[in-house]
């Protein structure tokens, strides 16, 4: 028999359960969505996150494998496979961090929105799942279209009477990272030396580099901020185009989903001072959601920081992002009250 969930539950396997008694104190982190191109990966990164004690895998299908294959890596996280909406609960309770990169992905001459009929649905079942079984845990969505499910989630949330804006994140962090890379190639440097602030959303001109902000801080020419603004805009497309039909980012996006997973554990546990973009529930423009830097701590997002100065260029690309992005909100939110 492989081990799975069942008999590390009802102790048939003293092994399994033994080193269920063992796990080493720390978080409780479910991925919904765990079977697919994102989904594996970021298991796989989040088994070796010593953060982490207790990992849920949760999809449709194929979890059984993915979990078999998972647990048998020599790393603190204890592994738990679940299948199929009748086990939704179970992979939820307890859960301090859920994150859902459940969904369709796009397809070369799709744009991220042509995704919403399909995922819409999904992040709304599963959003009411989280909101039965584990409505305290901090979300960190993944699933496309962001700008949109990102307000499904919180209106799903606040129709269970369970939303609270400091828990519920988009994850826009592949926008930094990519940021971070094609500008340390402009500059020649270190990308891990570079920090990029991406704000607005994340689906092309939503996608805001504030290349005046970067640190450490440098100058760009014109020519440099058109092409810069441009590839980190476009970066999803430029990988759903090279994947020409088989999908979009799926390992730049585990490495990014991780970096901001191991961002919000990081900021549960008590560190000071970690700060990330993502898009959440804001006051920072007249928008009810928007990306920017966010510190996190103990109770999720602590504090949104003000965008800075911005130049003109940056003033045009905020109008622009601000306008797609209305209808975008306005689309998730009328999803559910509709
Ligand atoms: P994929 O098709 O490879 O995997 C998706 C997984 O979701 C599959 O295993 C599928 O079985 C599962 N799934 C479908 N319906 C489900 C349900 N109701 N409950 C649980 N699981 C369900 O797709 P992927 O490449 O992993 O991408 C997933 C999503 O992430 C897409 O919407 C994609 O656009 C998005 N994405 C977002 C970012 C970002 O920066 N936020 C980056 C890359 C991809
Ligand atoms: C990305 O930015 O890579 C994701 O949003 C996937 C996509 O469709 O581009």
């Amino acid at each position: 028999q492989p081990p799975n969930l069942q008999m590390e539950e009802s102790g048939s396997l003293g092994r399994v359960n033994c080193r269920a008694k063992g796990a080493a104190p720390g978080f409780k982190v479910a991925i919904l969505g765990a079977a697919g191109g994102i989904g594996q990966p970021l298991a796989l990164l989040m088994k070796m996150n010593p953060l982490v004690s207790v990992l849920h895998l949760y999809d449709v299908v194929n979890t059984p494998g993915v979990t078999s294959d998972i647990s048998h890596m020599d790393t603190g996280a204890v592994v738990r496979g679940f299948l199929g909406q009748a086990q939704l609960e179970d992979a939820l309770i307890g859960m301090d961090l859920v994150i859902i990169p459940a969904g369709v992905p796009r397809k070369p001459g799709m744009t991220r929105d042509d995704l919403f009929k399909i995922n819409a649905g999904i992040v709304k079942t599963l959003c009411e799942g989280i909101a039965k079984s584990c409505p305290n845990a901090i979300v960190n969505l993944i699933s496309n279209p962001v700008n949109s499910t990102v307000p499904i989630a919180a209106e799903v949330f606040k129709k269970a009477g369970t939303f609270d804006p400091k828990r519920l994140f988009g994850v826009t962090m592949l926008d930094v990272v990519r940021a971070n890379t094609f500008v340390a190639e402009v500059l020649g440097l270190d990308p891990r030396d570079i920090d990029v602030p991406v704000v607005g959303g994340h689906a092309g001109v939503t996608i805001l580099p504030l290349l005046s902000q970067v640190k450490p801080p440098c100058s760009f020419t014109a020519q440099e901020i058109d092409y810069l603004t441009d590839r980190i805009q476009n970066g999803g497309t430029e990988v759903v185009e090279a994947k020409a039909g088989s999908g979009s980012a799926t390992l730049s996006m585990a490495y990014a989903a991780v970096k901001f997973a191991d961002a919000c554990l990081r900021g549960l546990r008590g560190d000071s001072g970690i700060v990330q973009c993502a898009f959440v529930a804001s006051q920072v423009t007249e928008l009810p959601f928007f990306a920017s830097k966010v510190r996190l701590g103990r109770t999720g997002a602590e504090e949104i920081y003000p965008l800075g100065p911005l130049n003109e260029y940056e003033r045009v690309g905020l109008e622009k992002a601000k306008k797609e992005l209305a209808a975008s909100i306005e689309k998730g939110v009328s999803f559910i009250r509709k």
